[in-house]
């Protein structure tokens, strides 16, 4: 006989009959599978899914799992476990938001739903310490974080580069209050500073070593096919208009008066990557390779 979920799905069961963060663990990994959901958001399956809520509601890690598996719950942090599950089985809220918790390259950070949940690929690059993309003794000084949401990739980059600054900018207020947030978490007050700016346009005068962007760009009318997670994360952190590519095309008209000579741009572009080929053949694009895949971003060195 198949279980079912509703025959699972029960406080009583979580309180009475599961002690362990294992235990709890291995039953939110049922109740998931069991249900309609999507994973997009730093898991791709039903047990990641179910570490990414419970670690950090605890004030964990994920990577801290193999040190506190067996350790028992208490059945306060039980109750609230159970009220999380159901949210996220009942509403399909992303876990993040039910968290509130994400560490980005090691990093944590504060997220709700005023900025998009981090997943960017650009992870992949910062860990790998940018190996064979920025020559290794490139110390790049001022560095520009654009469209920074939560502020993940400015923080991730501040510790990369300690003896850089870094400005984190993105157009959305809410945001911005985010990134302050994070900054004040990592006590980065004096490197890394965020502003409210539609694109390039409040910024400084001086131009960048090194300029990282992670832009919005799907197209407004794929919106509506998106599975209903994305739909708790701010659209202007999504949708770009001219069927997704105006922000990556403001950039690469813009960045190379930010950018000093031999500067060096990356950009994720996602699934716009043929679109952009397309649309400029004479710019040499690198395109960057990324393991875990998730996106497509480019390099351009400013010639
Ligand atoms: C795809 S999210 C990326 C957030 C973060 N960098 C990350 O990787 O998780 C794009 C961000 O760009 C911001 N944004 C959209 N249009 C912008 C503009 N014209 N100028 C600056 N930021 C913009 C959005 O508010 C959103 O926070």
């Amino acid at each position: 006989m198949i279980i079912k979920l509703n025959q699972i799905l029960k406080k009583e069961i979580i309180i009475n009959e599961l002690l362990s963060i294992q235990d709890v663990v291995r039953w939110i990994t049922t109740c998931f599978s069991k249900s309609d959901l999507w994973y997009g958001h730093g898991s791709d399956n039903p047990w990641d899914e179910a570490v990414n809520l419970v670690l950090p509601i605890l004030g964990l890690p994920p990577y801290m799992w193999s040190m506190v598996y067996n350790s028992k719950l208490s059945i306060k942090e039980r109750k609230i476990i159970f009220e999380l599950v159901i949210k996220r089985i009942k509403e399909r809220i992303p876990v993040v938001y039910l968290t509130h918790k994400i560490w980005f390259c090691g990093y944590e950070l504060y997220i709700d739903n005023r900025v998009l949940i981090p997943r960017s690929p650009i992870s992949e690059l910062i860990n790998n310490k940018f190996k064979s993309i920025i020559p290794t003794n490139y110390n790049p000084k001022y560095i520009l974080d654009l469209c920074t949401g939560s502020g993940c990739i400015a923080i991730a980059c501040a510790y990369l580069f300690p003896n850089s600054h870094i400005d984190a900018v993105d157009i959305s207020l809410d945001a911005i209050n985010v990134v302050e947030y994070n900054i004040q978490l990592h006590g980065l007050e004096n490197r890394v500073t965020p502003i409210c700016s539609n694109l390039f346009e409040k910024l400084p005068k001086y131009t960048y070593d090194l300029i990282i962007s992670n832009p919005p760009y799907i197209d407004k009318k794929d919106i509506s096919s998106l599975p209903k997670e994305y739909l708790y994360e701010p659209i202007i952190g999504l949708v770009s208009k001219n069927n997704g590519i105006e922000i990556i095309e403001k950039i690469i008209s813009m960045y190379s008066s930010f950018l000093r000579k031999n500067g060096i741009l990356i950009c994720e572009v996602g699934d716009k990557m043929v679109n952009i080929i397309e649309k400029y053949p004479n710019i040499y694009f690198q395109w960057l390779n990324i393991k875990n895949g998730g996106g497509n971003i480019f390099k351009i060195e400013n010639k």
